[in-house]
């Protein structure tokens, strides 16, 4: 299979990173018979150094016309770098909530999954952990919070800011549509999340995800306050199979979701759509502390290059190759500095892809 693919390094850590998935990805064309053309794209702080933007119309165009784009991470250290002193539509962060909405890539699926060989960097204790958990994060990607409107004004002296939350039912009805597939190819589970006590984008989205559960009979739905949520996913998180939420719930219910997992290092991520196209990038950010050090764990990254194999090619078979050779070098013991733990072999990004890559044959 011909695969063209708009690779975006990014910032801080993305650029260590990209290149171990590229080196995984490059294993599996040569051991399957696939061509990975890889077009470099840029875009975050890399993109407003060059072009003082984070993402130029070539590039999201570029990427519009790719069959799928593989992304490290955007950013740097707010307060240091001068990226943060730009107005916040130049920002880096804003160039990635433009691919996001520029490719309608409204669907976030971030599996949450505890590796066997990393129990001892989970920071649950074992009597919660029990057989392990393995969920999924659906989250709504491209409205609510993130892309209402907001400004900033002084009133009467008084400096006031304001931030809307909106949700169409159009919008809440494609989302639990991704969370109701999501869940029949599992364990048939799906906890929708929202604030239904408090706020009303929360009730309609409770109301229209019960509509669209008619069409589910074989999928159990339950609901969940965001609150009751967080605090679950530390005391029992294999109660869960696929969680379904809004925008900003799901962007801090992942995080937290992948720190039970032992590393936000791990955890990789799709964006998708109602096309083929969709975005790869892992869960966590451009970690600008520890960028050019050969620290960072490439593991995330590589894992969202199985996931892009699966969704944008359908090469199933590719996908978990590429998942068993992570699980098989962890279980030879070899870690990256985040997941570390006494009598393992401690390793560097590089080598870390090289393992990874080497278990492909
Ligand atoms: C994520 C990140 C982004 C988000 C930031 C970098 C804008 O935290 O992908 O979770 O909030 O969506
Ligand atoms: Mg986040």
């Amino acid at each position: 299979m011909d695969c063209n693919i708009a690779v975006i390094p990014g910032d801080g850590i993305g650029p260590e990173i990209v290149t171990e998935a590229r080196k995984v990805l490059a294993k599996i064309g040569n051991t399957y018979g696939h061509k990975f053309n890889f077009t470099e794209l840029l875009m975050g702080g890399a993109s407003i150094d060059v072009h003082g933007v984070p993402l130029t119309e070539e590039a999201l165009e570029a990427a519009r016309n790719s069959d799928a784009v593989l992304l490290g991470a955007v950013g740097g250290n707010v307060g240091v770098s001068n990226w943060y002193s730009l107005p916040p539509e130049l920002r880096p962060e804003a160039g990635l909530l433009k691919i996001r909405k520029g490719l309608n890539l409204y669907a976030n699926l971030r599996p949450a999954l505890l590796f066997e060989d990393l129990r001892e960097a989970c920071p649950l204790k074992e009597s919660i952990i029990g057989d392990g958990f393995d969920l999924i994060v659906v989250r709504e990607l491209t409205g609510g919070l993130y892309f209402g409107e907001r400004k900033t004004v002084v009133e009467e002296g008084i400096r006031k800011a304001y931030d809307t939350l909106t949700y169409d039912e159009e919008e809440i009805r494609r989302i639990a549509l991704w969370g109701f597939e999501t869940a029949r190819k599992r364990r048939k589970k799906l906890c929708s999340v929202d604030k239904a006590n408090v706020i009303d984008s929360s009730r309609l989205w409770r109301q229209v995800v019960k509509e669209v559960s008619k069409d589910y009979p074989d999928v159990e739905l339950s609901d969940m306050l965001v609150d009751n949520c967080a605090m679950q996913l530390v005391k029992d998180p294999g109660q869960f199979d696929v969680i379904l939420t809004e925008n900003m719930f799901g962007d801090i219910l992942s995080d937290e979701a992948s720190m039970v997992t032992g590393s936000i290092g791990m955890l990789p991520s799709a964006s998708l759509g109602r096309t083929k196209l969709g975005l790869y990038e892992p869960s966590h950010g451009s970690a600008p502390d520890i960028a050019g050090q050969n620290k960072a764990n490439p593991v995330a990254t590589i894992l969202s290059a199985a996931m892009l194999l699966r969704y944008s090619f359908d090469l199933e078979e590719e996908a978990k190759q590429i998942e068993e050779a992570v699980q098989k070098v962890l279980k030879n013991g070899y870690r990256t500095v985040d997941i570390m733990s006494d009598g393992n072999t401690l390793v560097g990004t590089d080598k870390m892809g090289d393992l990874i890559a080497g278990e492909i044959k």
